[in-house]
This record gives structure tokens, C-alpha cells and sequence, in this order.
């Protein structure tokens, strides 16, 4: 663990030098409120990999990874405030901490500051193929972040539908982070593609385990409050596949619950269905596909042309991640 140890530090560092804080303050620091209170820094590892994996310096990609990181904090400012989170890192999120218009606006600048990063290398062509694949997985976010919301007041959702939903909200930007980490080191389209892949079908296994850990994490390691979802009748695996599995009963009580025909207070409602989740016993199951999601990503792994130790090492952290406990 120690390669992606050193790596996380470089970047760490460079974030510490590099503060969004100037006039207006009350736009720019909120900016700099979430990015300090950390979290795995997941994307920008993966731009600094992606360069690393492909033989070039992994400082050819800070700017890369400066923008994933920006980009993925301005998605969680309006995140929390689409799934009415008032934790984060465990701190107060930002529109709490501050007020919703922070919230937007801040999150719009965040944005533009991603944007900005991606404009600072200097060759045309290069930012060209940055801008590319960075568009088209934020359009593509959104379009997950779309669904997702529709999918609360939905009852019909499918799960080949979440697993859609999830590829387009969460994984496409872990993939796209990659991806941009091997074009800044001038990789071959065909390795692109495959580490392109890999971190897709990762991203989706990652997401999986966020739903996991959203009801059976523990509130002080995931730093967000447990139970969010089921509050929000987000249409997750567990829940989906947990339906699947229930008896008639079972399904009756879920279902209303889900939409919200039976009034209970929050905590009630919360260890009613996790009751239900465990009786299914879906949390199995939900296992299950974690795994061979991520024995899609490790084939794809397999296939790069990259060297076999840091095949291992890169294999070693999505095993640590996807079973992750916060
Ligand atoms: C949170 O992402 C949003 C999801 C897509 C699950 P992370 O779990 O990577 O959050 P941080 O950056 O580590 O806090
Ligand atoms: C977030 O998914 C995805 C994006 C921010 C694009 P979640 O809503 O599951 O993330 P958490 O659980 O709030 O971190
Ligand atoms: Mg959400
Ligand atoms: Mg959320
Ligand atoms: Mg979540």
C-alpha cells in the first residue's frame, strides 16, 4: 500500500498549496471547508495512477487530478443538498454550515475551477482530449444524478436500471480520472479503453459498498448519517434486491414504507426496513455482485499493457476499497 501511500501524498501536498480562497470570501472558502475535511481522494489517486501505470511523472497529471478532485467535491456540495444530507466527512455540509445559496454557487465555481485546470496544460491538442472525456463524463454524471432523484418517487425501477444509474452518477468519473491520468502519458487507445474499463466496473462495485455502508456502516467511519437513503427511498441494491428475495409479507411493508404510506419517525422507519434487509439477508447478495464487478474491472486490469507489480498493487487497493468500511 505504500505506492499508493506516496502517491495520495503528492497529492495532498499540492492541494495544500494550491487554496481556491480570494475575494469574495464567502464564495471561495466554503470551496476549501469541504476539500480540507479530505475523504479517500479516490479520483485524483486515479489521475496520478493513470499517468504513473503508463510511464510518465505522476506530476504531469496534478492538474488532472486537481480538476477530478474539484469536480467530485462541487458534485457532493449539491449532492447533499438533492439528498438533504446534513453530514459530510463527518462535518456539516455546506449549505448546514453555511446556507443553500453557497451551496450553488459555491458549487458552480467549483466547476469552473475544474474547467480551469484542464485549460493549464499547455498543449492544445492535449487539453482537447482532456476536455473530451471530462464533458462527456459530466454530462453523464448528471444524467445519473437525474435518475437517481427520479428513482425516489419511482416504483418500478429495475436493477439492471440502478446499475445504469450508479455506472453514470459515481463510476464514469472514477473512470474518466483514470483515463485522463493515461492520456496526459500518451497511452494507446487500447490501453485507455481497457483502464478506461476497469475503473468502470470498480466505480460500480465502489457504489455498491457506499449503499452498504449508507444503512450497515457505522455512523463515525462513513462520516454521513446512516439510514440516509432509506429516508430518501433511494432505489439501492439492497433495497431492490431485498424486495426480490422478501416473502409477501415482507414486500407489503417494504413497499409502503418506501412510499411513505406508513407515518413513522425517522429512526423507526430506518430499523424497520434495515429489519427487513437483514432478514433477507441481502447484504449476501449485494456481496456477491460487489465481486464480480470487481472481477470484471480486475480482467480489464489484466489486459493494459502495464507492468505485472503494479497490476498487484492497483489489484490490492480495489480489494481494500470495495470492502472498505468507511
Ligand atoms: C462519495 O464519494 C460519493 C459517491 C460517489 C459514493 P467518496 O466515497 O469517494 O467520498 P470521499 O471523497 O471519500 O469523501
Ligand atoms: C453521489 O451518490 C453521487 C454524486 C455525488 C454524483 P450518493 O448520494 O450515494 O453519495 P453520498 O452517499 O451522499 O456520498
Ligand atoms: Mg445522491
Ligand atoms: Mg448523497
Ligand atoms: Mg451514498
Amino acid at each position: 500500500m505504500d505506492y499508493i501511500y506516496q502517491i495520495r501524498k503528492i497529492f495532498e501536498q499540492h492541494l495544500s498549496h494550491h487554496p481556491l480562497s480570494r475575494p469574495p470570501h464567502n464564495l471561495y472558502d466554503p470551496a476549501d471547508y469541504i476539500l480540507s475535511l479530505g475523504g479517500k481522494r479516490l479520483r485524483p489517486l486515479f489521475a496520478l495512477i493513470g499517468a504513473e501505470l503508463f510511464e510518465s511523472d505522476v506530476k504531469n497529471a496534478l492538474n488532472a487530478a486537481m480538476a477530478v478532485e474539484i469536480f467530485h467535491n462541487f458534485t457532493l456540495l449539491h449532492d447533499d443538498v438533492m439528498d438533504n444530507a446534513d453530514i459530510r466527512r463527518g462535518h456539516a455540509t455546506v449549505h448546514k454550515k453555511y446556507n443553500l445559496n453557497t451551496a450553488i454557487l459555491t458549487g458552480d465555481v467549483m466547476m469552473i475551477q475544474a474547467y480551469q485546470y484542464l485549460l493549464d496544460y499547455e498543449d492544445p491538442i492535449l487539453v482537447k482530449k482532456l476536455l473530451d472525456t471530462f464533458n462527456k463524463m459530466a454530462f453523464e454524471v448528471c444524467e445519473g444524478q437525474q435518475l437517481d432523484i427520479d428513482f425516489e418517487t419511482r416504483n418500478d425501477v429495475t436493477i439492471p436500471e440502478y446499475l445504469d444509474m450508479i455506472t453514470w452518477k459515481t463510476s464514469v468519473l472514477i473512470a474518466a480520472a483514470i483515463q485522463m491520468g493515461a492520456i496526459v502519458a500518451g497511452a494507446s487507445d487500447a490501453d485507455q479503453k481497457h483502464i478506461y474499463e476497469f475503473a468502470k466496473y470498480f466505480g460500480i462495485a465502489f457504489q455498491l459498498q457506499d449503499d452498504v455502508l449508507d444503512t450497515f456502516g457505522q455512523s463515525a467511519e462513513v462520516g454521513k448519517k446512516i439510514g440516509g437513503d432509506i429516508l430518501q427511498n433511494k432505489k439501492t441494491y439492497l433495497y431492490l434486491k431485498s424486495l426480490e428475495l422478501a416473502d409477501e409479507k415482507q414486500q407489503t411493508l417494504l413497499k409502503s414504507l418506501y412510499q411513505n404510506e406508513i407515518t413513522l419517525e425517522d429512526d423507526q422507519k430506518i430499523a424497520q426496513v434495515t429489519q427487513i434487509f437483514k432478514e433477507t439477508n441481502v447484504t449476501e447478495y449485494t456481496r456477491q455482485v460487489i465481486e464480480a464487478y470487481r472481477d470484471l474491472s480486475i480482467s480489464h486490469l489484466s489486459a493494459c499493457t502495464v507492468q505485472e507489480d503494479k497490476k498487484t498493487m492497483l489489484t490490492d487497493f480495489v480489494n481494500a476499497m470495495i470492502f472498505r468500511e468507511s
